[in-house]
């Protein structure tokens, strides 16, 4: 039974709604769709957005009419295309057979569905059942060349989310060429927005960024072939007074993990349109006639309740339905990972005193991070050959393996299988391998070079290298990694008139491996990364359930890291390891315990030489391992909360609630000690305000209105970088 789509066919118009969220369009002049709404739930509509005719100069009117107070370059529309008469930046650029950029979309019918399509090839929200979500596929025709655009739309009825994504379908004779093709666009008129994005980069990911919107073009995107450190594939279209808990925010996040683009656009009228989608930088996708195109999705939240709640809609559509791997409610282990406790100079001899000290701490699995294959002592060779170092392992891997197992520890691996180095086998073998273009010498990046991943031949290589490591060696969990960005796009197998296709399809390939590999190890934990959180995106979880946050394991950088990162990414998604100090990144000497209370806010691990710890350190892993294992589920699958960010100030607070609203844990951490401090204080939000809650550390007990309203002091730290967790529990 489709119930959350209503569609007035008289008036031609269609309203998406739950029990949260309303989004309505109609179909006008020109059969041309014009967005009127997205927000709060309305029950219904009664044509009072109907399109108001001012007679513009310098906006053009529809071909063939007269009417000089239609103009599409002024309508709020649903999806717009170059070629027509509209000057904003358009949603699609389709380059026709004859050289032009003619399209004029109209709407030609619509169709309506139970339950949620996939998307063939592309990660995707899903549905477990049919009855959770209803499809509006609204189909626009350029009757010239034949070519259709289908807008989907899912609205889902417990989430306040609606995806969209945009298929192309060439039902003309002649080839086209897609230039461009957004998942969405939607405009907003009249409004003040300010635009909150996440910019980064390598070991200083996803910062929280607040700016105003003005006049023009403005593009958060990458065109480095990954969704990238740089600028996070989101965005927040947000009002002037939102915060964290009030106010009106909308937001959008793309289920993908190459390049792409929201470009958003003031107008001369105030008005303001949002594309998102693919990044058009050298795009060009030849779509013969018979042949259709499917864009990436893009998850659409709207709230008047601040941003936590914005957060809270990602973060469980991202949990609950795009995430698939059977650990997706499941307690993740501790882990422990040797990069920083050795990077490449270890054998199994010095590796497993760690695992021994690894067990009597109370952690739960051992990650063998780069440096096993190949002959690989530092970062120079043996990419591409996923074999195992006889000088590190002499009695193979297995024999390791089994070590770690006979501890009872869980093992795991590290691959970074899209890359090659030219000193490795596979190189010898098969130049023709590498992305590179011809005649020209490719550019190295951390002296590794990229797989072609638009060839069959080099993804079938790479699913049988890394699946007989797995099935060998009994892996139980893998990291995924990839350390470079693309540059020297081109594919040796496609034609030169296809070249604007590598991009994308090298994402599709890796998305292919990633499906062959991740459904044929089922019971695999798997981990994303790509020099810490560069890919770190909606679509890479739909493969792996976690990705490691950043490189950056210093806990005062984390605290800003993780804060930006929790604006859209679950805490089930990100990982966070203690390691030693000074740390290896910032220099930075922090205590142990804010390093434990950092880390313990994501899914936790050690990244350190344990066997280095004093007795004293020992003790405290001991009982933060303890501690997490007590608070994991929550920390895991709470709602989570962020109350302060340092960036306002001197103080990161956040917290982690049960959905029951039985238990609490809150996480405080002042940055700079002060000579002088300042009285701060600590409110907490999301508690049952008519229940009684207990801390219980010092079993002192309050009500949860008390600890919204009145809060409590924050302790005064004589200590830089002091953090102090509190765990309540409902009595
Ligand atoms: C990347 C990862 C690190 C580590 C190194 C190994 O930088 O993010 O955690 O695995 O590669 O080379």
């Amino acid at each position: 039974m489709v119930d959350l789509i209503t569609v007035d066919k008289e008036n031609r118009v269609f309203h998406l709604h739950n029990e949260q969220l309303s989004y309505i369009f109609s179909i006008e002049d020109g059969d041309t769709i014009s967005h009127l709404y997205f927000g709060k739930r309305v029950k219904s509509y009664h044509g009072q957005l109907c399109y108001p005719r001012v007679d513009r100069g310098f906006s053009g009117n529809l071909p063939g009419s007269l009417d000089r107070t239609f103009s599409k370059d002024t309508l709020p529309q649903e999806y717009s295309s170059a070629g027509e008469m509209d000057y904003r930046v358009p949603a699609t650029v389709v380059r026709q057979k004859d050289g032009s950029n003619g399209l004029m979309l109209k709407y030609k019918t619509y169709k309506v569905e139970e339950g949620k399509p996939e998307l063939a090839g592309l990660p995707a929200a899903y549905v477990e059942s049919e009855s959770e979500a209803n499809t509006l596929i609204v189909t626009l025709e350029d009757e010239k060349s034949g070519v259709l655009f289908d807008l989907l739309y899912t609205i889902y009825r417990d989430y306040p989310i609606i995806t969209r994504s945009v298929k192309v379908k060439n039902l003309g004779q002649e080839n086209v060429n897609l230039e461009k093709v957004a998942s969405m666009q939607i405009d907003f008129s009249q409004r003040d927005f300010d635009v909150i994005s996440l910019p980064g980069a390598h070991v200083n990911e996803r910062h929280l960024e607040r700016q105003k919107l003005g006049y023009g073009i403005q593009t958060f995107g990458s065109i480095r072939g990954t969704s990238s450190h740089q600028m996070n594939p989101f965005v927040a279209l947000v009002d002037s007074n939102t915060d964290e808990f009030n106010g009106a925010a909308y937001g959008f996040a793309l289920v993908y993990s190459g390049n792409h683009a929201f470009e958003i656009e003031k107008d001369q009228l105030d008005q303001v349109r949002l594309l998102v989608g693919i990044n058009g930088y050298n795009f060009n996708w030849q779509l013969p006639a018979g042949e259709s195109f499917q864009t990436p999705e893009v998850l659409m939240t709207y709230t008047d309740n601040g941003l936590n709640a914005m957060s809270k809609a990602f973060h469980n559509i991202i949990r609950d339905r795009i995430t698939r791997s059977k650990y997706k409610y499941k307690e993740r282990p501790i882990l422990v990972n040797n990069w920083e406790a050795t990077y490449f100079d270890f054998d199994e001899d010095k590796l497993k005193p760690i695992v021994d000290e690894a067990k009597e701490l109370g952690i739960e699995m051992f990650v063998l991070d780069d440096g096993w294959f190949g002959h690989r002592d530092d970062d120079n060779s043996s990419l591409g050959d996923w074999n195992v170092y006889e000088k590190k392992f002499p009695q193979g891997l297995k024999h390791f393996a089994d070590y770690v197992h006979s501890k009872d520890l869980k093992f795991g691996i590290w691959f970074e299988p899209e890359m090659i180095s030219m000193d490795s086998e596979l190189y010898r073998n098969h130049p023709e391998y590498l992305m590179q273009v011809p005649g020209r010498q490719p550019s190295p990046s951390r002296n590794q070079y990229i797989l072609d991943m638009t060839r069959k031949d080099v993804r079938d290589d790479i699913v049988d290298q890394v699946s007989t490591i797995i099935a060998d060696n009994d892996i139980d969990y893998v990291k995924w990694d990839m350390n470079r960005n693309l540059s020297d796009i081109y594919s040796q197998n496609l034609p030169a008139d296809r070249q604007g296709e590598v991009y994308h399809r090298y994402v599709l390939g890796v998305y292919d491996i990633l499906e062959r590999i991740t459904s044929k190890f089922p019971d695999v934990l798997f981990e994303g990364c790509s020099g810490g959180g560069g890919r770190f995106d909606a679509g890479f979880v739909y493969y792996m359930p976690q990705s490691w946050t950043s490189d950056n394991t210093d806990a005062i950088a984390r605290l800003t890291i993780q804060y930006g990162t929790s604006l859209v990414y679950p805490p089930s998604m990100m990982t966070a390891h203690v390691s030693a100090v000074p740390n290896h990144q910032t220099g930075r000497v922090t205590p142990i315990d804010t390093r434990g209370a950092v880390a313990m806010s994501a899914v936790f691990g050690y990244e350190l030489d344990l066997t280095t710890l004093t007795d004293e350190e020992k003790e405290i892993v001991k009982k933060q391992v303890n501690q997490y294992k007590d608070i994991r589920k929550l920390v895991q699958y709470g709602d989570f909360y962020r109350l302060q960010s340092s960036k306002d100030g001197n103080k990161t607070a956040w917290m982690f609630i049960s959905p029951q609203k039985d238990e609490a844990v809150v996480m405080v951490c002042k940055v700079l000690a002060e000579a002088q401090p300042v009285l701060t204080k600590t409110k907490l939000y999301g508690l049952d305000t008519n229940r009684n809650y207990r801390d219980v550390e010092t079993n002192k007990v309050y009500g949860g209105d008390e600890l919204m309203e009145l809060g409590f002091y924050d302790p005064i730290i004589r200590n830089d970088y002091a953090a102090t967790m509190y765990h309540f529990k409902a009595e």
